[in-house]
Parts: structure tokens; sequence; C-alpha cells
């Protein structure tokens, strides 16, 4: 008999219900929000109403789409937090609903750490290639910046994070104030790959040991713009591509410096990284050129699992299943990291 575990994720913006079989993915649907870019941000109550109009439809969609029946299902994994209370609510409550109905056993998911073991999630005729433990995994989102070691399936230890904002809040704000539009990261990465990343520069942060800070980038940005703007009006829409291109390039090399730093001290050579700014194309090319000089043998995640995707959910509920552990009816979501269990 095979494990087959429905993923439910519902932390942010996304939508997403996916189905995987012994650990192969059978299916992962995903409804994205696009309510929220009028705002500039993701809007907490509009996020909870558009999971409570998708929940429904995602899942049936996703058993559909596996070709199983819903009393296939083993168990049901779900995204118990961190994320946006409402959003979190949405998910976690239809996944009670499902676990009292089908008479199966909730698997509760830390959305972190679905990121960080999206490097597991196996496909039918795919290569298949995972790291070894224990692996560094680079976790960059719009809600994290960590630097995380993984000693198994169900052991991390966060050896650094960010100390204010995430860094894929400083693409985000980068492009907010250049008026680019949201998300940011995915436009700010486009512009880059057109200009000079060497053309301007901007103040890294000193922070101690493993931990990062991006919030003196962004004020750096923003006052480095404001200035230009004075002596030349039209200064951002005629260097647009050059000022992503730098921003860009400084955060990476603040992300890679703790990195590097990081497999040195602990002599770990898999390295892995994940969450959404896992998509951008310049992170992508230093872990590879980095992983190259120094001997690392390197994970980049497929695109489709760098954001929110139901198939992290999945496959990090199965370890906990294979491990045996069960969530009670009466658990409720939590938004912030600190207060997981
Ligand atoms: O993991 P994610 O989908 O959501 C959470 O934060 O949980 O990450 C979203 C973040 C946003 O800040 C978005 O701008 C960023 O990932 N992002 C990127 C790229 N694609 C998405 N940042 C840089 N380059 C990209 N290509």
């Amino acid at each position: 008999m095979s494990d087959i575990i429905l993923g439910i994720e519902s932390s942010c913006d996304d939508t997403s219900a996916a189905v995987i079989s012994d650990g192969y993915l059978l299916s992962n649907v995903l409804a994205s929000q696009d309510v929220h870019k009028a705002y500039g941000g993701v809007v907490p109550e509009l996020a909870s109403r558009a999971h409570q109009l998708n929940i429904v439809p995602v899942v049936s969609q996703a058993v559909d789409r596996a070709g199983i029946g819903l009393s296939d299902i083993t168990a049901i994994a779900f995204t118990r937090g961190p994320g946006l209370l409402g959003s979190l609510l949405v998910g976690t409550s239809f996944a009670k609903g499902l676990s009292i109905a089908l008479d199966r056993p909730l698997v509760e998911v830390n959305h972190l750490q679905g990121h960080i073991l999206a490097s597991f999630i196996k496909e039918y005729g795919k290569e298949n290639r995972h790291p070894e433990f224990p692996y560094l995994c680079l976790l960059v989102s719009g809600g994290n910046s960590q630097i995380v070691r993984v000693d198994s399936p169900l052991e991390f230890e966060i050896l650094g994070q960010t100390t204010d904002d995430a860094v894929g809040e400083a693409f985000d704000k980068c492009s907010k104030m250049m008026g680019l539009g949201y998300p940011g990261g995915p436009v700010v990465d486009r512009l880059a790959g057109q200009g000079d990343p060497f053309r301007f520069h901007f103040s890294k942060p000193h922070v101690p040991g493993y931990d990062y800070s991006f919030s003196g980038i962004k004020t750096s940005l923003l006052y480095f713009v404001r200035d230009r703007i004075a002596e030349e009006p039209d200064f951002m829409e005629k260097n647009k591509e050059d000022i992503c291109a730098s921003f860009q390039r400084t955060l990476i090399e603040i992300l890679m410096d703790k990195l590097v730093k990081a497999a040195k001290d602990t002599g770990i050579r898999q390295i892995a990284i994940g969450g959404g700014v896992s998509a951008n194309s310049g992170l992508r090319r230093a872990v590879t050129e980095e992983g190259k000089k120094r001997g690392w043998t390197t994970f980049l995640p497929e695109f489709k699992f760098t954001t929110d995707n139901a198939a992290m959910i999945a496959i990090a509920g199965y370890f906990h299943y294979l491990n045996g552990e069960r969530t009670a009816i009466d658990v409720a979501p939590v938004s912030r990291i600190a207060d997981f269990k």
C-alpha cells in the first residue's frame, strides 16, 4: 500500500494543494491572487477571502489530476505556520474538516521546513537528485532569510537569520520605490539582467556571525535615488537597469558572504537554496559558480518549487507521517515562527 499524502498550503497569498505518493509528486495545483497587485503588497483580509474561494476547487483539482479518489488519501498535511493568521486559518480549517470527513490523520507542517525539504520532492521521469545529510540550506523568501543546517528531514538548526527585513522584502521595496510593481523580485531580476551590476555601490551591513540585515541597504537605495533625482529628474527612468543590477548584486554578495562563511566553518559542502528568492537568476548563478570554485554539490529547486506550493508541504508532511507524528484536531495555526512548537 502506498502512502498518499494530500498537502495543503495557504500561508500567504497562494492557495495550493498537492498529492504525493511514496514521495513521488502526482499533482501540484496553485491559485495565485492577483487582487493584491493594485495595493503593492499582500492585503491580509483580501488574502483570506481569496483562499476561501479557492480552497475547494484547488483541492478537487489536485485530487483529480493525481488520478486518485479522496478515499485513497492516507494523511492530510497542512501548513500550520508561520504566515498570515487569517490565511492559515482557511487551510487549517479545511484540512481539519477533511480529516474528520475521511477519517484520516492530520499532519502539521512548518512552512519554512517545507521550503527547506523541497529538494526531496521526487517526480517521475526526472533525475531526482537530493542533498546528503548534513546540508546547508539558504532559505530566502519574502518573510525570511536564514542559513539552516539540516541533519535529517526532521532535524534543523538555524545557524543565522535576518535581524530585521527579509531579502525578499528588500527586492519588493526596491521595486516599489522605483514604481516597478509587485512582487518586485521578478521585475528587478529581469531588469538587472540588462544592466551593469558594478555601476553603483550600496553600503553593506556589518552583522556578526551568520546573521543578516537588509533594512540598511533599503534605506541606502532610498537616499541614493532621492538625491540623484533631485539633480536629474529622469535619473531613475534612464538608469533603472543599472540600479536594479547594482542593487541585486549587492544583495547577492551579502547572502553569499555568510553562506560561504557557514560552509567553511562547518565543513559542509552540500548546499541547497529555497524560498521565493531562490528563483533569482543572479543568486542561482552565484551559488553554482561559488559551488564549482569550492567543491560544493549544489541543489537549486525547480522554479515551480521556489514560490509557495503544496508539494513541499506534502513532502515535509510525508517525512513527519513516516516518523509517526499526528496532529490533534484542536490544533490552531500560528503566525510567528517563535510560537511554533
Ligand atoms: O517564498 P515566497 O513565495 O513567499 C514567502 O515569502 O513566503 O517568496 C516571495 C518573495 C517575494 O519577496 C518576491 O519578490 C521574491 O520572493 N521573488 C524573487 C524572485 N521571484 C520571487 N526575488 C528575487 N528574484 C526573483 N526572481
